[in-house]
């Protein structure tokens, strides 16, 4: 395999030439070539968050998201499961859905052919006899509504859907999740490739920044005694997908600027704890859950070197408009986005000189070291 813009070297003979503990060649944050591998491979069998269960929340309603260069149709069948299509119509490849909405059947624009909720084709104009409409199907796509959050890949097979849910849901049930509503979202492009954006803003998300003595006087003195997660810090050895509670710290009460309360109390937590609830299925499931209102974020691949990052604030579905602070909920979380956005571009913008070469990952950046040897075990799988 060769490419110009992976300088004419082959992919595994610069995979081979990776040495341990140092940073990415050029191409892997640079070349076409190498993020289509990614988006036909990796990327396609990873797992990501899509919505909120509030977007589609009713039988006929549906929602219509990119994924990796494709559009999807996420719908709630009539039985109220919710079930993902390519949006491309058996009949000659048109999109059938340009936005979100709610009906009880999926119409192509072009020429009429109809699907049922369940992607069987319902109707097609002057079908010839021999051809068998139950074999033009909407082509799916896996999905999973896990505690309120609906999720999808491309292919579904890594990881484990069932490990997902068997880690997330009793907490985002604690949390109140699946009840939730969408107070707010805002999308960030960041010119730089999805490995950059992922190797800074998630170690940003994932890390609280307390020591066990923190926890461990937060845990005895504050932390509310319901919740089925565990007390911990995000230490090295925390697996891929997990989710734990940890104190924000500082006495605050919400992760607001001046740490006080922003929206009502959000499912079982009866009282301020100064909770964090981190969920997280890395590289591209996180939702951070307060005790007033919760952050998911969705990493999006869009190209070598774009990537868009979306946050969406979810509060209490009983709240009201005027009990919920916008601008004090967002302001944190805007903030550190935009200066991350900053330095993740700028890294991008000198990895694109002829003079950049890889470097040596410092001891506390043993975490992208890993992801640095994970990524390229997967890029050598067949
Ligand atoms: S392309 Fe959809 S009905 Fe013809």
């Amino acid at each position: 395999l060769t490419s110009s813009d992976t300088h004419n070297t082959p992919l595994d003979a610069l995979i081979a030439r990776q040495r341990p503990g140092w940073s990415l060649e050029q191409p892997f944050f640079t070349s076409p070539y190498i993020f289509d591998i990614e988006r036909r491979g990796w990327l396609a069998k990873q797992w990501f968050l899509l919505g909120h269960r509030s977007e589609a929340p009713a039988a006929g309603s549906y929602i219509v998201r990119e994924l990796l260069g494709e559009s999807l149709i996420i719908v709630r069948d009539g039985r109220g499961v919710l079930r993902g299509f390519y949006n491309v119509c058996r009949h000659l490849g048109s999109r059938i859905c340009d936005r979100d909405g709610k009906s009880n059947s999926l119409v192509c624009p072009y020429h009429g052919w109809g699907y049922l909720l369940d992607g069987s084709l319902r109707s097609a104009a002057a079908l010839p006899a021999n051809i068998d409409p139950a074999s033009l199907g909407l082509h799916p796509v896996p999905v999973r509504e896990v505690g309120g959050l609906i999720l999808t890949s491309l292919t579904g097979s890594a990881p484990n859907a069932d490990a997902i849910a068997r880690e997330f849901e009793a907490g985002l049930r604690f949390h109140g999740i699946p009840e939730a509503r969408v107070a707010a979202r805002r999308s960030y492009p960041i010119h730089a490739n999805w490995k950059l954006a992922f190797a800074k803003i998630a170690r940003d998300i994932a890390d609280p920044g307390q020591t066990w003595k923190t926890l461990d006087t937060w845990s005895r003195e504050r932390a509310h005694p319901g919740s089925p997660l565990p007390i911990s810090d995000t230490s090295p050895t925390t697996p891929i997908c997990s989710a734990s509670r940890a104190p924000i710290g500082a006495g605050r009460q919400t992760q607001s600027e001046d740490g006080l309360p922003v929206a009502p109390l959000m499912g079982k937590l009866t009282h301020y704890d100064g909770g964090v609830s981190l969920f997280r299925c890395e590289p591209f499931i996180f939702l951070a859950a307060l005790n007033d209102h919760a952050v998911m974020v969705r990493f999006l691949p869009a190209a070598a070197d774009e990537t868009r990052l979306e946050l969406t604030w979810l509060v209490n579905s009983s709240a009201r408009e005027s009990q919920v602070d916008l601008e004090r909920m967002t302001r944190v979380w805007d903030m550190t986005v935009l200066q991350d956005k900053e330095l993740v571009e700028r890294n991008a913008a000198g990895i694109r000189s002829r003079a950049y070469t890889p470097g040596p990952f410092s001891e506390l950046e043993s975490k992208s070291a890993r992801f640095v040897s994970r990524y390229l075990g997967e890029l050598r799988a067949p």
